[in-house]
């Protein structure tokens, strides 16, 4: 038997007037959980939304937040036991369905995994989708709860997986009930436990060579990253130009998480001055990720800053800033130009890692790249390249002023933080 509603969250008087104007607002969802001796054996009431980026037909991204569950169904939720786990499973909207399973050994519970699902064929919540079908976010999420303790977590926690982001407040959950009733000893998440370093909820990981075993951890991406293109515009005149493959490492509690920047779901904004310039990129995890450039010698421009603020996967927020930067050097009126992987250490907790590098932030003519010149002299290839790994490609008038830049082989002697 499976009880259950949607409450209103307690003070907020005006829940029926949101849903009529469509105006965002918050529910808690509420799972009384019997199993066939009508014994209350899973207890279950949070709060949660969802962002979810996708494709339009017109090749732009949109993002829809899910906040309204409407009058969600538990169907598949299950008691378990010591063989079989427990799972709530929720459905709701047009094909919404939310999975989060349960284990149990001998002294402790687990939060296993969490799975949502979602329909961009809806055509209601995903107008002009491109693509139609349901795509599931499947996370790991591996979190131990002493048997006979309710799990309480008011503060927020998100995970963010293939840029669908989910977030869970005022949780509250109980599986493998003992004896029909809750639990009177509550076991608190380590940001509503402020005496404690507990560890996070739900790290999203690369595992380090010697715990590749343990099972808190999802392999991040470490694959090459996407190459994306970002403008930004003066006017109507584009004024800055960069093109790279980006990859973010923050380090955070001695754990390094790999971030690859997926330029499908970026925005991209900035500003352009005469002697400094802004890209600015924005995502669902990335509040902000600000490369700021400037003049310096009346000649030359560089990366001078970098500024960051993004949520980890256990919903804190990470900034970061370092305006004493010096990479990406070139002439004014060049570009920089590197292929092969470059590292930007912002801070000893947070590099970026960057392939296909290509950046001109300032005297961009027509919107495009200063391309003529000619090549980079020989001596700088390395002999098994047909392209050094960094160079500079000037406009022709100051062709021969093109230089290689060995940034990489400095780079190297830079110490994290
Ligand atoms: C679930 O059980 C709790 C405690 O017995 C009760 O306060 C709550 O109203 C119940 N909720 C539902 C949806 O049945
Ligand atoms: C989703 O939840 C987060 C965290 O509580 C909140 O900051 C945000 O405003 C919510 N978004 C919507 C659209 O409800
Ligand atoms: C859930 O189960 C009820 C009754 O068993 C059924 O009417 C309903 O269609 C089911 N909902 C879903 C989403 O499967
Ligand atoms: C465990 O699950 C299996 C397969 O779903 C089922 O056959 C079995 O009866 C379950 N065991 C218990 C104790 O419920
Ligand atoms: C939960 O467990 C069921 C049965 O073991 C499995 O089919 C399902 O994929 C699991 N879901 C998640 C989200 O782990
Ligand atoms: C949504 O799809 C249905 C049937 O597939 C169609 O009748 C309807 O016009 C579509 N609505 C929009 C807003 O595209
Ligand atoms: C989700 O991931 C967990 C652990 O990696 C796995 O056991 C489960 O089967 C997966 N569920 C789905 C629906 O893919
Ligand atoms: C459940 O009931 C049994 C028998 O009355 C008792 O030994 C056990 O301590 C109870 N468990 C809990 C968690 O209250
Ligand atoms: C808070 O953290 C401390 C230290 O880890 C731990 O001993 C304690 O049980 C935690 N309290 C709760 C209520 O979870
Ligand atoms: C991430 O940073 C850590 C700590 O600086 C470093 O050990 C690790 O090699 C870096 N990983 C990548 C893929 O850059
Ligand atoms: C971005 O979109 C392109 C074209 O739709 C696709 O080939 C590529 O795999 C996407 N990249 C990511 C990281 O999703
Ligand atoms: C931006 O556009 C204005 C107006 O056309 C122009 O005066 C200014 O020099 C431009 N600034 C840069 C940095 O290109």
């Amino acid at each position: 038997m499976v009880c259950f509603r949607l409450s209103p969250v307690p003070g907020s008087g005006l829940v029926l007037l949101c849903l009529v104007l469509g105006a965002v607002s918050s529910y808690a969802l509420e799972l009384n959980l019997t199993d066939s001796e009508k014994a209350l054996c899973l207890y279950a009431k949070w709060q949660m939304n969802f962002t979810i980026p996708y494709e339009t037909t017109s090749k732009s991204y949109k993002t829809v937040t899910i906040s309204n569950f409407g009058t969600p169904t538990y169907n598949g939720s299950i008691c378990g036991d010591n063989q079989n786990g427990s799972r709530i499973a929720v459905q709701f909207g047009s094909g919404f369905s939310w999975i989060v399973n349960f284990t149990k050994s001998v002294s402790v519970y687990s939060i296993d995994s969490i799975s949502f699902s979602y329909n961009t064929g809806d055509n209601t919540t995903f107008p002009d989708a491109k693509d139609k079908g349901i795509l599931t976010v499947n996370e790991s999420v591996a979190f131990k709860i002493p048997l006979n303790d309710i799990f309480r977590c008011n503060s927020l926690s998100s995970l963010v997986k293939n840029g669908v982001v989910q977030n869970y407040w005022d949780v509250h959950v109980q599986a493998f009930v003992q004896n029909g009733t809750v639990s009177t000893n509550e076991y608190l998440c380590e940001k509503d436990n402020t005496t404690t370093t507990v560890a996070p909820i739900v790290p999203t990981t690369v595992p380090s060579p010697t715990t590749t075993s343990s099972p808190t951890t999802t392999p991040s991406p470490k694959e090459k990253p996407d190459v994306g293109s970002y403008l930004v515009k003066n006017g109507s005149d584009t004024c800055l130009l960069a093109t790279m493959g980006l990859q973010l490492n923050v380090t955070h509690d001695k754990v390094a998480s790999v971030i690859n920047i997926n330029p499908n779901v970026t925005g991209y904004s900035g500003s352009c001055h005469p002697q400094t310039a802004l890209l600015r990129l924005n995502s669902s995890n990335i509040k902000y990720l600000d490369f700021v450039f400037a003049v310096k010698n009346e000649n030359r421009f560089y990366l001078k800053e970098v500024n960051v603020s993004m949520y980890l996967a256990n919903g804190s927020v990470f900034s970061f800033a370092n305006n004493n930067l010096s990479y990406w050097d070139a002439p004014l009126g060049s570009s920089y130009m590197c292929n092969k992987e470059q590292t930007v250490s912002v801070s000893g907790e947070f590099q970026i890692n960057t392939f296909d590098l290509r950046v001109q932030p300032f005297n961009v003519k027509d919107g495009k790249y200063s391309t003529a010149g000619p090549l980079p002299p020989k001596r700088c290839f390395s002999p098994s390249l047909h392209l050094p790994p960094c160079w500079v490609q000037s406009p022709p008038q100051e062709g021969s002023r093109l230089e290689l830049l060995l940034q990489f082989r400095r780079l190297k002697k830079v110490s994290p933080g």
